[in-house]
């Protein structure tokens, strides 16, 4: 009888996990959840290995992306191990170490047939926004052919956490779609993970000069160190009157990292003639678009969500050491301290944080 009770106590244990559950604006919750389960054949089901924290949660913790609803398990990044399988899903088996992708795709839609993987039909931005996410001990993986990537043995996987979304979005929505050249002068406005992402990829393409832009002088000095030619604290000198000062008449790339007014505007008033404008920033307010001045510039304005069809081949940057995102993790913490970790990455300029990586 006893051994009966503990064999069925047992079992409602292994059906719960904890999981961080986004409660409405300002209140998330480390809690108790369901085990999540294969629900279709294109599934799989991965135990978190590493996961992290996006500017995007903090934006989702600030009522900025109404999609969340609560009750939802936030979080789309990370690495694990393929804990079970849906029956027809063909790249991966069980045991299997992946990346998880932000970006969930079924690769068959008129979307993911361009490579926007972004806007696929039956996928795009769902994990920890419309679906239940990865930060918590175990996560439902749709569209998993598609949608995770194998990690090469004896990988850094806590690096890999990188290629989930930061490195590819400051290279796809930062670097590519901003036309950044070489012997090009660029400025990325915002200098957290994001735009730190954009400014290791930058440099694929040899731009002459790179300026970052931030408050923080923590995360300025860092950015020093990760290939910046030069930095401005936006918040004790005027980054327009300085770059002018210093350019001919402008950068020829500004790329957005925020996600405010105040820096889209940054944005349009240091494009010279011909330039580009890449906004990479989740924004939740209008921006005033200053057509009266850039409309006889020749500018392109570029935004989007990250598709993540360039994540393969950072892949390969970062296996072969081209590419070291490891120098972006600067703390650590366990899945039980995650409110701390909110804590830590919400106050970086004080906490000297950039990514913080969460571990079972
Ligand atoms: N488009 C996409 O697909 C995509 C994907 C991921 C993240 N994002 C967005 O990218 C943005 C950046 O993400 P992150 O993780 O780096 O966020 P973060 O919050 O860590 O970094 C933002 C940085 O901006 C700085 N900042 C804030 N206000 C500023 C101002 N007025 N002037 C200058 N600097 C200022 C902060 O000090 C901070 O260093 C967020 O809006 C995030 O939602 C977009
Ligand atoms: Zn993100
Ligand atoms: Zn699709």
């Amino acid at each position: 009888m006893d051994k009966q009770l503990s064999n069925k106590s047992k079992m409602v244990q292994t059906k719960t996990m904890k999981a961080l559950v986004y409660d409405g604006p300002g209140k998330i919750q480390l809690k108790d959840v369901p085990l999540p389960k294969i629900e279709k054949a294109t599934d799989v089901l991965v135990k978190i290995l590493k996961t992290t924290i996006c500017g995007t949660d903090l934006g989702i913790l600030h009522g900025k992306t109404p999609s969340v609803k609560p009750g939802t398990t936030l979080g789309h990044e990370g690495v694990g191990v393929i804990e079970e399988i849906g029956t027809s899903v063909r790249n991966f088996k069980k045991g299997d170490h992946v990346i998880i992708s932000c970006i969930t795709s079924d690769g068959s839609c008129e979307y993911c047939k361009k490579q926007m993987y972004s806007h696929c039909e039956d996928g795009g931005w769902i994990l920890g926004n419309l679906i239940n996410g990865t930060q918590a001990e175990y996560v439902r993986i749709p569209h998993a052919d598609n949608s995770l990537h194998l990690i090469p043995k004896g990988a850094d996987e806590e690096a890999l956490v990188m290629l989930s979304d930061i490195l590819p979005t400051g290279h796809e929505i930062g670097v590519i779609n901003g036309g950044v050249k070489p012997g090009d002068t660029i400025a990325i406005v915002g200098s957290g993970p994001i735009g730190m992402s954009a400014l290791l990829t930058a440099q694929f393409y040899s731009p002459s000069k790179i300026y970052m832009i931030d408050m923080d002088e923590n995360r300025l000095k860092m950015a020093k160190k990760f290939g910046a030619t030069d930095t401005i604290n936006s918040a004790k000198e005027d980054v327009l009157k300085r770059i002018l000062a210093e350019t001919k008449d402008g950068v020829d790339v500004a790329i957005e990292a925020v996600g405010v007014p105040e820096t889209f505007d940054i944005c349009q008033k240091i494009v010279r003639p011909g330039g580009h404008i890449a906004n990479i920033g989740v924004h939740g307010k209008p921006v005033e678009l200053q057509i009266q001045d850039l409309w006889i510039q020749n500018i392109t304005i570029t935004m989007g969500l990250v598709n993540t069809n360039t994540t393969p081949m950072l892949l390969k940057t970062v296996s072969s050491g081209k590419l070291k995102p490891a120098k972006l993790i600067t703390h650590h913490f366990k899945l039980n301290e995650i409110l701390k970790a909110y804590e830590v990455f919400g106050n970086a300029a004080k906490e000297k944080a950039m990514k913080v990586i969460i571990e079972p």
